[in-house]
């Protein structure tokens, strides 16, 4: 299977508990452009990612895998192309009775593709790439959040996807934490990653992103590169640079 050169969703609407999140979405991830989805606490942004990823189902609309439609199909016939996608969720969710290793080749050796010896190679690259080989038999409750973090990572690389979602990496993270991780993440770019982050960091945002949205109420009411947002004359938009009146976001 080619490598996918976007993943969309359209005209997507999507609720949950009564409560609409997503409204009428349109949203395209190039290859090769680097995004982040910015938006409040609990505007959707994690839901955003779960429904590009096939991992919740949209009421209206669809989400499409370069030319096929991933919406209403049988997880069986894109499970190949998911693959060429990875997550890096919020607070990391790694296996707490696993090793670190164990965690980074956790799919690899349930796929059963590959040998022992292969698989161990690649997990000690993967660590050592993100700069935690020495933790390889610890487990995750004997980690740092910030190493916690990198070993997500990690697991999300061990499959050699082409696009790679990062839901809030930063966030807890002390500042040099936070420049560790984006580096890492500016790394994996240039090796050819496409990244889409979701975060309401902005620091973070703009060190490792090309193109904005944002999202404000269910809907998308922006789109572009950070010079466009500083331009911008949307009020919401502005409050989220410069915070003053915490009207616009109840
Ligand atoms: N399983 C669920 N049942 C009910 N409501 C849910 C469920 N999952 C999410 N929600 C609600 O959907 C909204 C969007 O949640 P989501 O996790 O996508 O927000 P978010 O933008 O990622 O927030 P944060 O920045 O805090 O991570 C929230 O208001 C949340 O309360
Ligand atoms: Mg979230």
């Amino acid at each position: 299977m080619g490598v996918a050169d976007s993943i969309r969703m359209e005209d997507l609407s999507y609720s949950i508990g009564g409560r609409r999140i997503l409204e009428n979405f349109d949203f395209t991830l190039e290859r090769g452009v680097n995004r982040t989805i910015l938006g409040v606490s609990g505007a959707g942004k994690t839901t955003i990612l779960k429904l590009l990823l096939g991992l919740l189902q949209p009421d209206a609309g669809r989400v499409c895998i370069g030319d096929v439609c991933i919406t209403g199909v049988p997880e069986a016939h894109f499970m190949e192309l998911r693959k060429r996608i990875a997550i890096v969720f919020q607070g990391g969710a790694l296996f707490d009775s696993m090793t670190v290793g164990e965690n980074v080749g956790y799919r690899l050796f349930e796929e059963g593709r590959l040998s022992q010896v292969e698989i161990e190679r690649i997990v000690r690259e993967k660590l050592s790439f993100v700069g935690v080989e020495a933790a390889l038999d610890l487990y995750p409750a004997e980690l740092s959040g910030g190493m916690k973090k990198r070993v997500a990572i990690a697991r999300a690389l061990a499959a050699d996807p082409d696009y790679i979602f990062f839901d809030e990496p930063t966030t807890g993270l002390d500042p040099i934490g936070v420049y560790n991780i984006c580096n890492l993440i500016q790394r994996l770019q240039a090796e050819g990653k496409t990244t889409l982050m979701v975060t309401h960091d902005l620091a973070t945002a703009f060190s490792v992103s090309q193109r904005f949205t944002f999202l404000h109420q269910s809907r998308m009411i922006f789109e572009g590169t950070e010079e466009d947002m500083r331009l911008s004359e949307l009020p919401e938009v502005q409050q989220f640079l410069q915070p003053t009146d915490a009207s616009l976001f109840v």
